[in-house]
């Protein structure tokens, strides 16, 4: 009977077959170790002479890593073996062979590895990312579905821009016509929110970032929700209670895989209710006594987030950020109009920003003035001033960068491993 790796538990005792690959071999004299996997599970699988016979066991002496296998045998308790069984082999068929697998057990390079991504996703440590991206992005869905929010996904060949026109990606589109690769959904489902209520879209966004920096990937997958009838504050619940969810459910369910990492999984308990929010006022005070050359009315860069979110165990919001720095549809603070009723979610153990978001601008003479200094093509946005013409709210949302937060839960020096294929300022290959 065919079983995964994942499911061994339930068949103890019994004769299984188990169809995936040779990860790695040693031997010892009438012994051969064969540590299986099957993209469920690494499993190990003892073969011996006196069980297979003298031909196999001679055949299996050659079998070198990533040859594809299927092995029958019996399933049998361990608790010395990490996965808690292991398997008396009776019989091993070759499926594939594979001659000189380029990544060994030694240490690569990360250029190295990169290249090969497409063989480096086998590896247990970069599986084991790729099942917790899973179930964050899961935790993600599941949230906003449970809680009134409807999928509208918004187009990804965009007439415009959202935040800002210089990390655009033109596309060629039909007819001689210019398109551009999204940014972000946001303005789109602010439209969705006037329909729906609360919505959300959840895909890949676009930004031809030249930094080179361990944050940034010119493509990346962005969860959006937005809400009609919402301020600020509302906007930071939300955003509280998503990235609370999302931790805790990987701790529910992915507890070996952060193991696999060696993650500092009491890190991740500490994230929990609530969030300190400061004002973007507090935490220049805050750089400014660290020593670091923090001026006020600056953007924070990557070490101002670093540090910053040093200062705390979980993440921390920073609202009210000066209008001069933030995007053109953030509405201005009713008591300090320099100020744009913005939000960043920075996260701890000085991962940075993983969210950012706001209160939109809900009036119509005001958007438009906002419009004009930011030199924006008035047409462009008709539609979206529409919005503003016909039952306008306040409303507001945020996104959430799921490969930051992917780096952040796994513990992860870059966001490059954070996704299957990433595409960086030199990498568009495999
Ligand atoms: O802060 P950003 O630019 O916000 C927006 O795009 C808003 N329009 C979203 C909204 O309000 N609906 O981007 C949001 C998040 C960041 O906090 C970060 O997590 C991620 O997207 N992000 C990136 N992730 C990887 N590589 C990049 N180059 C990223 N740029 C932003
Ligand atoms: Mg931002």
């Amino acid at each position: 009977m065919h079983v995964y790796i994942e499911d061994i538990g339930k068949h103890e005792g019994v004769e299984v077959t188990i169809k995936g690959w040779l990860h790695n071999r040693r031997s010892s004299g009438k012994i051969h170790f064969l540590t299986l996997r099957d993209g469920s599970g690494f499993i190990q699988a003892v073969m011996s002479k006196a069980a297979v016979g003298d031909e196999l066991f001679m055949a299996a002496d050659h079998l070198s890593q990533e040859t594809s296998v299927i092995v029958t045998g019996t399933a049998r308790a361990d608790t010395r073996a990490p996965s808690g069984y292991e398997i008396d082999v009776k019989h091993l068929e070759v499926v594939g062979a594979s001659h000189d697998y380029p990544i060994t057990p030694k240490e690569h390079g990360v250029d190295y590895l990169l290249d090969r991504r497409h063989l480096w996703i086998r590896s247990e440590k970069q599986q084991a990312i790729l099942r917790i991206r899973h179930e964050i992005v899961d935790a993600v869905r599941g949230y906003f579905n449970t809680r009134g929010f409807i999928l509208t996904d918004a187009p990804i060949l965009t007439p415009a821009a959202c935040e800002g026109t210089t990390t655009l990606f033109p596309v060629e589109y039909l007819d001689e016509q210019k398109a551009y690769l999204t940014q972000s959904g946001q303005l789109y489902l602010e439209a969705n929110a006037m329909a729906l209520g609360r919505v959300y879209c959840f895909g890949p966004t676009f930004r031809a970032e030249k930094s080179k920096t361990r944050r940034h990937l010119t493509e990346f997958w962005m969860v959006e929700p937005e809400m009609a009838y919402a301020d600020l504050n509302d906007v930071m619940d939300l955003a509280e209670g998503l990235v609370i969810s999302v931790v805790g459910r990987v701790l529910d369910k992915r507890r070996p895989e952060l193991k696999a990492l060696e993650r500092d999984t009491t890190k991740l308990e500490s994230v929990q209710a609530p969030f300190p929010r400061i004002s973007y006022d507090e935490a220049v005070t805050r750089l400014q006594a660290q020593g670091l050359p923090m001026e006020w009315g600056g953007d924070f860069g990557g070490p101002d987030e670093t540090a910053l979110s040093q200062q705390f165990d979980r993440p921390v919001m920073v609202h009210r950020y000066p209008a001069a720095i933030k995007a053109f549809y953030m509405k201005p603070d009713p008591e300090r109009p320099e100020l744009a009723l913005g939000i960043d979610v920075l996260a701890p153990e000085g991962y940075g920003e993983i969210i950012g978001g706001g209160e939109r601008l809900a009036d119509l003479d005001l958007l438009l003035s906002r419009i004009e200094e930011h030199q924006l093509p008035k047409e462009a946005f008709e539609w979206y001033l529409d919005l503003r013409r016909y039952g306008s709210v306040p409303h507001g949302g945020f996104g959430m960068g799921i490969e930051r937060v992917v780096a952040w839960i796994c513990g992860l020096e870059h966001v490059r491993e954070t996704i299957p294929y990433p595409r960086m300022l030199y990498r568009l290959y495999p």
